[in-house]
C-alpha cells in the first residue's frame, strides 16, 4: 500500500489515455472526438458516427460511401455457424449466444488477424461492426424458432437489422423508416462511453495480445450484467413487476430500504452526477416513436414517467445524485418497436461494438502498450506450513 493505491471499482484510477470520448459527469457532457452527442444524433447516421469514432474525423460523402460499402460487404457470417446456433438450448439467452458466437469468430479469423498490421485491424473493424447485427438477429431467430434471414445489403445498417429480425421467408417485409431511424439514434447514443466496464474488459483482454474477436466476446460478457448493459432489460422487468402507477410509492419505499437489496434500475451512474445527456435525448425519442406507432398512451411509459417524477423529487435520490440514465427509456422504445425484452442488451452490444473496436485499435496501435495487470491488497493468512493430512 505504500506504493500502490487501493481503489475498489476503479473510482479514481485512469487506466489509459484515450482520444475517443470525453465525459464531464458533473456538467452532463458527452463528446465523441469532440462532437456533442446530441448534435451527432441530430445530424448523422450511426454509420457516419461509427466512422468518426474509428477514424477521429467525420467522413466526407466519398469516405462515408466507401466505409458503408465495406460494412455492407462483410454482413454475412460463415454458414457453419448455423450449426453452432442450433446447438444452443431453445431458450438460451441471446446474450449467451452472442458471447459464444462472437468468440467463435476468432476461430474463423485466427491466422488472418495480425494485430500489428493496420490493414488487418481495419478489416477486423469492418467485419466486427458488419457481423454483429447478423449474429444478434440469428440469436433472436434461434430463440423464436424461425429460419435465419440472410442480410439484405441494399438496406442501411439498422433497417437491415430490423429485416433480419422480423422478416420471414414466406412474406414480404417492409422496414418502417421511423423505427429504423429511432434505432439509429439509440445506437449513436450507445456507441461509446470511454472506459466503462465492458470497454475496459476489451482493453484488458486485448492488452495480452489475444485475438480481437475474443477480446470483443469478453466485452459482451461484461456488458450483460444488470449494473451495465443488462440494465435496459432490468428496467422493463421492474416496470412489469410494479405493474401499475398506484404501486410506484410502495416500490420507491422498497428501493430506499437498503435491506431489500432492490435498486431503481435505469437510475444512477458512476460518472454522471447531474444528468445523463443521453437520457434526455432518449426520453424525447421515446415520446416521438410511441406517437408514431399510436402507442402514446402506453401504460409502461406512464409508469416510467411517474417513477421518474417521484424519484427526482425524493431526498434519497437527490442526496445521492441519482438521475435517469441512458437505459431508463431505451427499453420502452425497444419494446414499442416489437423487440423482445431479452434482445435489449444485444441491441446495446451492437451499438457498443463500435466503441470496443475503436478502443481496441487505439490500444493495440499504441507503441507504449503494456499488459493490464492490476495489483491487490492481500487479506489472507500469513505464510504457514502444511500439516500432513493425517494430523489435521
Ligand atoms: N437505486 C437505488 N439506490 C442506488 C442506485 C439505484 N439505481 N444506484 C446507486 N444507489 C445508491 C447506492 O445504494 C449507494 O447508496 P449509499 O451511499 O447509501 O450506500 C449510492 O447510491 C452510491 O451507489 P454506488 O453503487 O456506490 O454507485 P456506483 O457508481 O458504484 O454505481 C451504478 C453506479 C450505475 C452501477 C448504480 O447506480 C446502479 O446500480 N444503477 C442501477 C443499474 C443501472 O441502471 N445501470 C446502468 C448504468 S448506465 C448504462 C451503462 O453505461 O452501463
Amino acid at each position: 500500500l505504500d506504493v500502490f493505491t487501493y481503489d475498489p471499482g476503479f473510482s479514481s484510477t485512469c487506466s489509459t489515455k484515450s482520444a475517443i470520448t470525453y465525459i464531464d459527469g458533473d456538467a452532463g457532457v458527452l463528446l465523441y472526438r469532440g462532437y456533442p452527442v446530441a448534435e451527432l444524433a441530430e445530424h448523422c447516421s450511426f454509420i457516419e458516427v461509427a466512422y468518426l469514432i474509428l477514424n477521429g474525423e467525420l467522413p466526407n460523402a466519398q469516405q462515408l460511401h466507401e466505409f458503408d460499402q465495406n460494412i455492407r460487404r462483410h454482413t454475412m457470417i460463415n454458414e457453419s455457424l448455423r450449426a453452432f446456433f442450433n446447438g444452443f438450448r431453445y431458450d438460451a439467452h441471446p446474450m449467451a449466444m452472442l458471447t459464444g458466437v462472437v468468440g467463435s469468430l476468432s476461430a474463423f479469423y485466427h491466422d488472418t488477424t495480425n494485430n500489428k498490421d493496420p490493414e488487418h485491424r481495419k478489416i477486423f473493424a469492418h467485419r466486427m461492426i458488419a457481423k454483429i447485427p447478423t449474429i444478434a438477429a440469428a440469436a433472436y431467430k434461434r430463440y423464436c424458432g424461425q429460419p435465419f434471414m440472410y442480410p439484405q445489403n441494399s438496406l442501411d445498417y439498422c433497417s437491415n437489422l430490423l429485416y433480419m429480425m422480423f422478416a420471414v421467408p414466406a412474406e414480404p417485409y417492409q422496414v418502417d423508416p421511423v423505427a429504423a431511424r429511432a434505432l439509429d439514434v439509440l445506437f449513436i447514443l450507445h456507441a461509446d462511453h470511454e472506459q466503462n466496464a465492458s470497454t475496459s474488459t476489451v482493453r484488458m483482454a486485448g492488452s495480452t495480445g489475444t485475438n480481437p474477436y475474443a477480446a470483443i466476446a469478453a466485452g459482451i460478457a461484461a456488458l450483460w450484467g444488470p449494473a451495465h448493459g443488462g440494465a435496459n432489460e432490468a428496467v422493463l422487468k421492474m416496470l412489469n413487476e410494479i405493474g401499475d402507477v398506484s404501486r410506484v410509492p410502495e416500490f420507491i419505499r422498497k428501493v430506499k430500504d437498503k435491506s431489500s437489496g432492490v435498486r431503481l434500475m435505469g437510475f444512477g451512474h458512476r460518472v454522471y452526477k447531474n444528468f445523463d445527456p443521453r437520457a434526455k435525448i432518449i426520453r424525447e425519442q421515446c415520446h416521438k416513436v410511441l406517437k408514431h406507432l399510436g402507442k402514446e398512451n402506453d401504460p409502461q411509459l406512464e409508469l416510467a414517467m411517474k417513477l421518474e417524477e417521484i424519484a427526482l423529487n425524493d431526498d434519497y435520490f437527490r442526496e445521492r445524485k441519482l438521475y435517469p440514465n441512458v437505459d431508463f427509456y431505451s427499453g420502452i422504445i425497444y419494446k414499442a418497436l416489437g423487440i423482445p425484452v431479452n434482445m435489449f442488451t444485444p441491441m446495446f452490444a451492437i451499438a457498443r461494438t463500435v466503441g470496443w473496436v475503436a478502443h481496441w485499435i487505439e490500444m493495440i496501435a499504441d507503441p507504449t502498450l503494456r499488459i493490464a495487470r492490476p495489483r491487490q491488497v492481500y487479506t489472507g493468512p500469513a505464510e504457514r506450513s502444511v500439516i500432513p493430512i493425517n494430523q489435521r
